[in-house]
């Protein structure tokens, strides 16, 4: 698959657990290490420790990273990182991508075990494609703003205002809320996912409404009705943010997530001659990394979460990659820290499950998904 950057790949999926020496039990020398003190929240100081963990010396952060090698291979588990993710759970990952790339591997992962770094609706996803396999997640807490918009009730709500029409749901959502779904797509084959529903029949598309909006205007369909939600790490790069950051580097390319609040704005400044259209792409965080393998610009404006910058300065060392906004951080991805992922494959925790009738329903909306558009392809 080319939308994502393997960064690693471990020699051996399924090794014999005998034959690996045991491995010491969490209350490791990462929590050992740090110290918190303040009025810090559970979930920053978890944040905090994580951060000055990584600043250790490197000596100690191989030490981490192999016995994080070593407890997934002994558990036969992959371990899942999306674009987001803090540099050091990318780099110790199996696999980096974005929803649509993760899912597919997911799907077809040969180990038993799955270690989701990524957030909750990711790692359910994950379940519903693979009810046999273990899923686990760092921290079950790492949920998102944009899958909390919308629930199972109001979806029925909707749905019964608009018989007949065919439902999209973005994968940012809840299990519950698939389940209602007939297809769910991610931003990177939303486009291809609408295409293939009959130009005729109304579609109920939930719940992001810039991606909505995008996507009405790549079909150029009428017949598509938006949910109001919003991500508030993508609503908060706006019009005004990006214009302004395109006036100070006047030369720079644009890879704008369809999530942001600016992706209309970015369009306009491409409409206008502002920025010509050539650079100004709107991409999925795997199109992202495509198109930074392709570039030849100096620079590159990235409207999207910072953690993106990581795997995109990776891919192309040359081109000198900033975020439109430095303030987009998705404290929910940021969750996942070193030492909880240390403690996840120690212990085994934690596990996701899937209730049987909701996962039955959700999967055929989620397999449709992973069906559509070209594994290779970045975006639209
Ligand atoms: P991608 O599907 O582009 O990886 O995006 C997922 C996401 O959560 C964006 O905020
Ligand atoms: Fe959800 Fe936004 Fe975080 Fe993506 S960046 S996981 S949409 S809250």
């Amino acid at each position: 698959m080319g939308k994502f950057l393997p960064v690693r790949r471990k020699l051996g999926m399924v090794e014999d657990a005998s034959s690996l020496r045991s491995v010491p039990a969490a209350g490791n020398t990462w929590e050992a290490a740090v110290s918190t003190r303040g009025t810090l929240t559970p979930e920053r100081r978890a944040d905090k420790r994580a951060e000055q963990a990584t600043a250790l010396a490197g000596a100690e952060a191989e030490q981490w990273e192999t016995r994080i090698q070593r407890l997934a291979r002994s558990r036969d588990a992959v371990i899942l990182a999306h674009n987001y993710q803090r540099p050091e759970i990318q780099d110790v990952a199996d696999h980096v991508g974005d929803s649509l790339a993760l899912s597919r591997i997911a799907a077809t992962s040969r180990a038993s075990t799955i270690v989701f770094c990524g957030v909750h609706f990711m790692a359910e996803t994950a379940k519903i494609l693979s009810s046999d396999k273990t899923v686990l997640i760092p921290d079950p807490k790492a949920g998102c703003s944009l899958a909390d918009t919308i629930t199972a009730e109001q979806l029925r709500e909707w749905k019964a205002e608009h018989p007949g029409a065919a439902v999209v749901a973005y994968v940012n959502t809840s299990a519950a809320v698939k389940a209602e779904a007939d297809v769910c797509c991610t931003s990177s084959n939303a486009a291809d996912v609408v295409q293939s529903i009959p130009v005729d029949q109304e579609i109920l598309f939930l719940p992001d409404q810039f991606l909505g909006a995008h996507i009405r205007r790549v079909t150029g369909r009428a017949n598509i009705h938006v949910w109001a939600g919003e991500c508030h790490v993508h609503a908060g790069i706006n019009g005004a943010t990006l214009k302004a950051r395109v006036a100070a580097e006047p030369d720079a390319e644009l890879f704008i997530h369809p999530e942001c609040g600016c992706a209309t704005s970015a369009l306009y400044l491409a409409g206008t001659g502002v920025v010509p259209t050539e650079r100004v792409k709107v991409l999925s965080t795997g199109g992202m990394v495509d198109a930074a393998q392709r570039t030849s610009a100096h620079k590159v404006l990235v409207a999207t979460e910072t953690g993106m910058l990581h795997q995109l300065r990776a891919a192309n060392p040359r081109t000198v990659f900033e975020p439109v906004s430095d303030r987009a951080q998705c404290r929910y991805m940021k969750m996942i820290t070193a030492d909880k992922l240390l403690r996840c494959l120690t212990e085994g925790v934690a596990e996701v499950t899937v209730p049987a009738d909701i996962a039955a329903r959700a999967r055929q909306a989620v397999q449709r998904m992973i069906a559509i558009g070209s594994p290779t392809r970045g975006g639209e």
